[in-house]
């Protein structure tokens, strides 16, 4: 039978205590992968970690503040013994149109969800080199691809994941590190909830499977690319969005 195994593997899966990065934790962890569960505060990590598998631990993090994440990294490889799957699912938003972006609304944006990913495959990859295993999966959008009004800073962040993923990508994969991007569309989680009714509406007009997604389509491509059935596939952008963007 042709299955995802993810037996003797250890996954990071940032900002994974709700939301779509709660459901690539329950995915992996379903799939056999220890699992370390992060969040920005330690005691809700651990509470979700223990609510999702036995052998799942939670640690705090602020992705936006680098030192925190070298000691994360560094944190789970000593707890685990090893590190083979990154997921940087950690993001925000700071919605403004241009003219009224603040510099701190552009930063705090870039920190967390660029910066934060950079940081965390630097730390992360120097391990998956010697052990010639590694899958770095980043979570971008799809406005990272087509941008969008209100989303600059946003918008480019998610650019941004794209550019590091394939470059990354290009210099490791002759050790086995593959490094790719799942670009979400129109997901319902705690990012999406405060769309209005006509917002929500006009939305799924322009979807062809004419639905928004759920955190399990997401954590499905990612469980995906963290398997062997994923082995040849390197500096992808894996577009999952009911088909909103061809
Ligand atoms: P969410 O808001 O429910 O979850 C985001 C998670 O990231 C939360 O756990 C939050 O605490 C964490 N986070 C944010 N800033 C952080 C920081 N500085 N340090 C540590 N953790 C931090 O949103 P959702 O929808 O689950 O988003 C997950 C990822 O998917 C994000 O990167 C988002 O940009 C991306 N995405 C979501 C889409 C959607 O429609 N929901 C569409 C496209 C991409």
């Amino acid at each position: 039978m042709l299955a995802i195994d993810l037996t003797g593997k250890v996954a990071l899966v940032t900002g994974s205590t709700r939301g779509i990065g709660r459901a690539i934790a329950e995915a992996l962890a379903k799939a056999g992968a220890r699992v370390a569960v992060v969040g920005r505060d330690a005691a809700k990590a651990q509470a979700a970690a223990a609510e999702i598998a036995p052998d799942a631990r939670g640690y705090g993090c602020d992705v936006a503040d680098a030192a925190q994440v070298t000691a994360l990294v560094e944190a789970v490889e000593k707890d685990f013994g090893q590190l083979d799957i990154l997921v940087n699912n950690a993001g925000l938003t700071k919605d403004n149109l241009l003219l009224r972006l603040k510099d701190d609304d552009w930063q705090q944006v870039l920190d967390a969800n660029l910066r934060g990913a950079f940081v965390a495959m630097r730390a992360a990859t120097r391990g998956m080199m010697k052990r010639r295993f590694g899958r770095v999966i980043n979570i971008a959008s799809v406005v990272g691809l087509t941008g969008n009004k209100g989303q600059a800073n946003y918008a480019a962040s998610k650019a941004g994941l794209i550019g590091l993923t394939k470059s990354v990508a290009k210099e490791l994969a002759t050790r086995n590190v593959l490094c790719n991007v799942v670009a979400p569309g129109f997901i319902a989680t705690d990012m999406t909830a405060a769309m209005t009714d006509e917002a929500k509406a006009a939305t799924n007009a322009a979807i062809p499977m004419e639905r928004m997604g759920q955190p399990a389509d997401i954590a499905g491509a990612v469980a995906f690319l963290s398997s062997d059935l994923a082995a040849y596939i390197t500096g992808q952008v894996l577009v999952v969005d009911g088909g909103m963007v061809m």
